[in-house]
């Protein structure tokens, strides 16, 4: 067979492209969906013990701060390390180093120390052994003293606490620089997002609640007025609590739902019914959802028959749309800002036996879609049942029933931020 010479330069020319295409698509793609940033490229270090105390392992500083310790450990910075969803992650990720510089970020509660990265690549670190790794205190995650230990003085945001350790007055502790260093992820090179993976900063700066000089801690952390150490005075502190999309009640805090019935109100067979399910983000100070770009809501209606048979369905989504691949692409996000609201309008045509008909309105939650979570459990080893749906809001009325109709408002606080309690 004879090869024209045509087909040899196309083929040659298609693998030389190829070849390119790889060659730059190595350099491009990175192992991981952020950029690393100075404040975060390195471990908290502690060469310097703190002297007064017996060590730095949050059930020690629990002696003496017994209620912020019993806080801390319901909160996710506690589980940061060793939440499931984070080890099967770090699994997927081939446990790279990086990851625990957020999720468990002091220097001896990591196996390594970094020296430098071989070509500046974040997958090709140069590791050696940490003498001074304590396996107990890397499961401790975002322990006591990621915030509050440096250089072998406890800070905080007093002047004049009288403590058996040294402190010192730090201005970050009330102001949102505390949260920044994790909080705020940058993009990579070729990443292409909308304010970073998480853009809870941008999201909140642009908002309300900045402009009226709130900052994180007043709705994550609750102000509350005792003693903060055993025996200490009462001073006006914060409860170290840090509740969000774990926690169905934060969430539920986050959002006012209003599920109205348009007129006219007609439960005559062939008639079509009108509602309309309004949500507003009325407690957070962010989007909704935030952080996590896994993170959305769904709103959901469906009318059943007497035997529990869906005559029809709808289904709504709240969330960022970001291609992961071959480069990262933010397409779209229909997210909520805070303060304000979306309308989700749903019709339906009442059939001609309206005897035990039902809808049923709902907003749920989700940590992640559930064909990644079954991903996590297949792949990633995820062996335990990890809840990750809430129902934030349901409602459910009869359509066979003339009259009276539902008008139903669900009012959720927006200033207090009690629903982070507890
Ligand atoms: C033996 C008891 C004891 C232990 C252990 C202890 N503390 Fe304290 N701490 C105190 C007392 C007492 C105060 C002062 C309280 C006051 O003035 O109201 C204090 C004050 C503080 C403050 C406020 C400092 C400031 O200037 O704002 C912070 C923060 C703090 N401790 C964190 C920690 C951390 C973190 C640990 C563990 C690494 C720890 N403490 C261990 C007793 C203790
Ligand atoms: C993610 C960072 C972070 C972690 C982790 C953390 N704290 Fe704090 N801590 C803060 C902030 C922010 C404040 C300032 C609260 C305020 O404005 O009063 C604070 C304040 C304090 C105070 C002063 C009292 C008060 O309420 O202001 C003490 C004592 C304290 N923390 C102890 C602890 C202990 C003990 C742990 C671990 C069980 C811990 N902290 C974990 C961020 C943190
Ligand atoms: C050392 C890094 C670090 C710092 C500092 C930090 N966080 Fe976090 N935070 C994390 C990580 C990591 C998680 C995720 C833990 C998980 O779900 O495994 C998290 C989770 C949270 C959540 C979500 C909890 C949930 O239910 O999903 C809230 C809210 C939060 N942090 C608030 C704050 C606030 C407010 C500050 C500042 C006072 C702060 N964080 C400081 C790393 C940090
Ligand atoms: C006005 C109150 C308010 C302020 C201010 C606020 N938040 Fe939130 N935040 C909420 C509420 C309510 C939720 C629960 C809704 C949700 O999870 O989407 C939440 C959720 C979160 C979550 C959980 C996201 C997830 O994974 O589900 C994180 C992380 C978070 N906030 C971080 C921050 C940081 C960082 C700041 C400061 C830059 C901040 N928040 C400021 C009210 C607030
Ligand atoms: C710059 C700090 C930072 C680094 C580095 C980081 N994370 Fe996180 N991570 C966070 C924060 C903050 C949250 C909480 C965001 C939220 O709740 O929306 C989080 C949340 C998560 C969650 C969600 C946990 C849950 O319960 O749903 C997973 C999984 C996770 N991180 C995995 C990783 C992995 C794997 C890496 C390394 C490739 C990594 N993270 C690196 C800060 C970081």
């Amino acid at each position: 067979m004879k090869v024209s010479r045509k087909t040899v330069v196309t083929s040659l020319t298609v693998l030389l492209v190829a070849t390119l295409l790889f060659l730059t698509y190595q350099r491009v793609h990175s192992r991981i969906i952020f950029g690393i940033r100075d404040d975060f490229s390195r471990a908290i270090s502690y060469d310097t013990p703190v002297p007064g105390i017996p060590g730095i392992r949050a059930d020690q500083c629990g002696n003496c701060h017994v209620e912020i310790y019993e806080e801390w450990k319901t909160s996710m910075h506690s589980k940061a390390y060793v939440d499931p969803f984070f080890q099967a992650y770090w699994r997927k990720d081939r446990h790279i180093w990086i990851c625990l510089n957020c999720h468990s970020p002091m220097e001896p509660q990591q196996p390594w120390l970094i020296k430098g990265l071989e070509g500046g690549k974040v997958y090709k670190p140069i590791k050696s052994d940490n003498p001074h790794y304590n396996a107990d205190f890397q499961l401790e995650g975002i322990t006591c003293a990621s915030c509050h230990v440096r250089d072998g003085v406890i800070e905080g945001p007093f002047e004049d606490a009288r403590a058996p350790h040294p402190t010192r007055y730090s201005p970050r502790f009330r102001s949102t620089d505390i949260c920044f260093t994790c909080h705020q992820v940058p993009s990579g090179p070729f990443q292409f997002y909308n304010g970073g993976p998480c853009s809870t900063f941008p999201e909140f700066e642009a908002g309300p609640y900045s402009k009226r000089g709130m900052i994180c801690q007043d709705c994550h952390m609750p102000s509350i007025n005792r003693a903060v150490a055993v025996g200490g005075p009462i001073r006006q502190g914060r409860q170290h609590l840090w509740r969000g999309g774990h926690f169905p009640e934060m969430i539920k805090h986050a959002v006012t739902v209003n599920l109205i019935e348009e007129e006219p109100r007609s439960r005559q067979p062939g008639a079509v019914v009108h509602f309309t399910l309004q949500l507003t983000n009325s407690g957070a100070g962010h989007k909704i959802p935030t952080g996590d770009p896994d993170r959305y809501f769904t709103i959901s209606f469906e009318v059943t028959d007497s035997a529990g048979r869906v005559l029809k369905s709808q289904e709504n989504t709240m969330r960022r749309w970001i291609l992961w691949w071959p480069v990262i692409v933010e397409l779209y996000e229909n997210r909520l800002k805070p303060l304000d609201s979306r309308d989700y309008p749903f019709q339906y045509r009442l059939p001609g036996d309206l005897k035990g008909l039902k809808l049923r309105a709902s907003v749920k939650y989700h940590i992640m879609t559930e064909a990644q979570y079954n991903r996590l459990r297949t792949k990633y080893g995820l062996s335990t049942e990890v809840e990750h749906v809430f129902t934030i809001f349901e409602q459910e009325d009869p359509l066979d029933t003339s009259f009276p109709v539902v008008e139903v408002e669900r009012e959720r606080g927006a200033s207090s931020c009690k629903g982070g309690r507890g």
